[in-house]
């Protein structure tokens, strides 16, 4: 049998092979995910939306002895490729075959269903991704680390610039780098890759310098509200200038801007999930500010309040004219709670005219209770617009022109 697995070193642990399997073949504890040999109908729907390429992982194995998940959930490498006396049906190794057209045919039907990763836009420059891995990552220096959230605010957001040198680190907007926090966790071996969106445009936080900056929460508790200190945002929020820190990656090939001229992004986010937005959002200021043609830009972005929303100092300085912007706050005390999806449908006209135009792509990013909030918005938006969200939905998606990255 040809048994699919997941190759621990390389996984950062984001779930979306676990979302994806329509079998529920794979799950995970806190070390490892794990595909269950006995449910996995090698249907290949999760191998293109794994950033890392950590799920394109097989070995040729007898039929009674596929790997079991508690050995799975034990490894820390996967095991090499074990002699079998007969010739396997399909080449041993790591890399799955060819897909079989109607395999082929699968993938692009969930793609463009329910959920599912739509293609970049068509204008999209092509991401490098995987160029460093855990065994080789790159170091970068730590050149500002900045208290993007007010003194008093109950979270603490920093904006932190990591300079490459001399190494060849390229990002497009929307993509996400790997963090390696030092140190080891609870069983002794060393922490899991950490993901975080990179908030500066392709040329760099500076242009032309090899530079690029993140937007960092301090995690402080987790889910529930208990409290739990994040290994790599503490890490992160507490650098200092001139510290190096490994990275891996770059990841994401999907969640990228158009780079044809009078495309408009309809950009949606809550909190840190403005790091891609803002990464958009300041390419296309370099661009108007040079006199191309940058196309129209609406964002809807909520945070608990002023003082805890990323940007909200330069974000209010960009002209108008180049951006509309719409904050809804939660917790301004006297005011009533607003949330992202109460601006959308508060400018539903607006935004009903964005969507019915070819040219725009809409992007999604931040905690993920807002996505059926924000999606039954678009539900009313259309409707009173004489748009049906239900039928533009799945185009958008097949058209590359809705991301949606939520945690
Ligand atoms: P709330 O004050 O109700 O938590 P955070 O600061 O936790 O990252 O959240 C960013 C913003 O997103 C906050 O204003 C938060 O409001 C809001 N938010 C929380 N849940 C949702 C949701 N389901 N849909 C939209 N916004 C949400």
């Amino acid at each position: 049998m040809r048994q699919h697995l997941i190759d621990p070193e390389i996984c950062i642990r984001c779930n979306t092979c676990e979302e994806t399997c329509p079998v529920d073949a794979i799950s995970h504890d806190s070390r490892n995910y794990v595909v269950d040999a006995a449910k996995c109908k090698l249907c290949y729907n999760c191998i293109s939306p794994c950033p890392t390429g950590a799920i394109d992982s097989w070995r040729n194995m007898p039929a009674d002895k596929a790997y079991p998940l508690a050995e799975q959930l034990l490894w820390d490498t996967l095991p090499g490729q074990i002699a079998l006396d007969a010739p396997a049906e399909v080449g041993a190794g790591d890399t799955a075959p060819e897909l079989p057209d109607d395999v082929e045919r699968i993938a692009a039907a969930s793609t463009a269903g329910q959920g599912g990763t739509a293609p970049p836009p068509w204008s999209a420059a092509h991401p490098y991704a995987n160029l460093y891995g855990i065994h080789n990552p790159a170091v970068a220096t730590v050149s500002g680390n900045f208290k993007l959230t007010a003194e008093d605010a109950s979270s603490d957001i920093r904006h932190i610039v990591l300079d490459f040198g001399n190494a060849s680190f390229p990002v497009l907007e929307g993509q996400t780098i790997g963090i390696l926090a030092p140190g080891l966790d609870a069983h002794g071996k060393p922490h899991h890759v950490r993901l975080y969106s990179v908030a500066s445009p392709r040329d760099g936080e500076r242009p032309r310098y090899n530079n690029l900056s993140l937007t960092v929460k301090r995690v402080t508790e987790d889910h529930e509200g208990k409290a739990a200190q994040g290994i790599a945002s503490n890490y992160l929020c507490d650098l200092k200038k001139g510290d190096k820190v490994n990275v891996v990656g770059p990841y994401g090939t999907s969640f990228l801007m158009p780079n044809h001229p009078g495309s408009n992004l309809l950009m949606i986010c809550t909190g840190t999930g403005s790091a891609p937005m803002r990464a958009m959002t300041e390419r296309r200021r370099r661009k108007f500010a040079a006199g191309e043609n940058a196309g129209k830009l609406m964002l809807f972005f909520g945070a608990r309040s002023p003082g805890e929303l990323p940007y909200f100092g330069p974000l209010t300085k960009l002209p108008k004219e180049f951006i509309d912007i719409n904050f809804g706050f939660s917790r301004v005390p006297g005011e009533p709670k607003r949330y992202v999806q109460d601006l959308l449908r508060e400018r539903g006209g607006d935004v009903a005219r964005l969507l019915r135009d070819d040219n725009t792509y809409v992007y999604l990013c931040g905690l993920k209770g807002m996505e059926k909030g924000v999606e039954d918005a678009f539900t009313e938006a259309c409707r009173a617009n004489g748009l049906d969200w239900s039928a533009l939905r799945p185009q958008l998606l097949q058209q590359g022109r809705y991301h949606v990255e939520t945690y």
